[in-house]
């Protein structure tokens, strides 16, 4: 298989939820930074789950054990997702912000006045108000990376000035879930190794685009979570064992000290950590697809996956770019530059030179077409850039999106 129009049409087939009408057409679903679709493996693997092994964990009977057990591969799939080796450094959770809010918590106890919290302007908020607040109980200062405002990427410059020996901790997103923008995370992992500093990284926007390499990244600590890349509702932290070991989290008495269940408090989702393994199935499935190798290993099969996904994407981007710089009342936030590509990935945010964005956003809804518009949560961006509080339009691409899509999306914002 190789990434064209005729694969993807055959591709989108996976996904029920794809086969959506509005009036005569298929919608268009331009959605995917705040949720993507599900496959049908998916979908198959939570109800798998439910009629053969639903049961609570660690007990001595069939369906407990059995659970365990594929509990247990689950984390594995996760592991290898993010390039860890190890599944139980991988705690699952409701969502990245929850997951994020506990972390921050059990980190801020080991925080005191005169340390110094590293933020990103580019955030959602998620990586943003937890540390805040956790700095704030533990008397810490906190100081925040600029953006470079003409093309929302971080400021590499004000990064270096910012972080001194008294930066304890950095948190930066791996991609902006606004304008796409990817972060040189490992530069900046490895910068703020040197003064000691521990690095969190937010790969909830990048996990649908490219692949997660928490080896290859350098950070301490990451998070995403599986409704951003084609699984259900449920996010995953990972970090180094010996600080998942180390730090104390907020738990109760009876639950486990080891890991992963010291962060995994209370009764956990069951069957959407198997629809996650499923959808790290799935990507890993594309890869063997692309590499003609059906027992490829799932690591290398994602790696496959992810490079087929990437130069696809990047081709949507660049048509999606360079028709949006044609209708003349429409500006990008974000990088436009054709020669930039490989800094972005295809989420696009615009604003109308006439219309609010709720109003654009509607009248594509009118059309069949799927997008998001407001700031979702990226609030310290959109207060730095002066959009709120309308905020933009955010067009978000997936490999399950095609080039017609895109040229309907061009002709109706050319319409208006
Ligand atoms: C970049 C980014 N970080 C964090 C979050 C929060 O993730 P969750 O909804 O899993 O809490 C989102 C959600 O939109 C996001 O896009």
């Amino acid at each position: 298989m190789q990434f064209n129009d005729a694969s993807v049409r055959q591709l989108r087939k996976a996904f029920p939820a794809l086969r959506r009408k509005h009036g005569s057409r298929e919608a268009v679903f331009f959605d995917g930074p705040a949720g993507t679709q599900v496959p049908q493996v998916v979908i198959e693997a939570i109800s798998h789950y439910l009629i053969n092994c639903n049961a609570n964990g660690h007990g001595v009977f069939a369906t407990s054990i059995e659970s365990d057990a594929e509990l247990e591969r689950a984390h594995q799939a996760a592991a290898e997702f993010l390039g860890a080796a190890d599944g139980s450094c991988i705690a699952f959770g409701n969502n990245m912000t929850t997951n994020t809010l506990a972390l921050a918590r059990a980190l801020g106890r080991t925080w005191k006045a005169g340390d110094e919290i590293l933020l990103s302007g580019l955030e959602h908020d998620a990586n943003f108000t937890p540390w805040y607040q956790a700095a704030m109980d533990a008397g810490a200062s906190v100081r925040v990376i600029d953006i470079n405002p003409q093309d929302c990427t971080l400021n590499q410059q004000d990064f270096h000035a910012k972080l001194t020996d008294k930066t304890r901790f950095v948190a930066i997103g791996c991609a902006s879930n606004a304008t796409g923008t990817v972060n040189p995370v490992a530069e900046m992992c490895a910068a703020a190794k040197q003064v000691g500093a521990l690095t969190f990284l937010d790969a909830v926007h990048y996990a649908p685009h490219d692949l997660i390499d928490v080896e290859g990244f350098g950070c301490d600590l990451l998070a995403c979570s599986a409704y951003k890349f084609f699984g259900p509702h449920i996010g995953i932290l990972w970090g180094k064992r010996e600080l998942l070991e180390s730090l104390q989290p907020y738990k109760l008495r009876p639950s486990p000290n080891e890991l992963p269940g010291r962060w995994m408090t209370g009764t956990q989702n069951h069957e959407c950590i198997m629809g996650t393994a499923a959808a790290i199935d799935y990507l890993a499935g594309i890869g063997r697809s692309l590499a003609e190798e059906s027992d490829l290993e799932r690591r290398p099969a994602l790696r496959q996956a992810f490079a087929g996904i990437r130069e696809y994407e990047s081709q949507l981007c660049s048509r999606l770019l360079s028709g949006l710089a044609q209708i003349s009342d429409i500006k990008v936030w974000g990088i436009t530059d054709p020669q930039d590509l490989q800094r972005r990935f295809p989420t696009v945010s615009i604003t109308h030179a006439r219309y609010r964005s709720q109003e654009l956003a509607t009248r594509l809804a009118d059309a069949g077409i799927f997008v998001w518009h407001g700031n979702y949560y990226a609030l310290p961006l959109t207060e730095r850039i002066g959009v709120e509080p309308d905020g933009m339009v955010r067009i978000g691409l997936v490999h399950y999106n095609t080039t017609e899509e895109v040229d309907y999306l061009l002709s109706q914002l050319a319409e208006v």
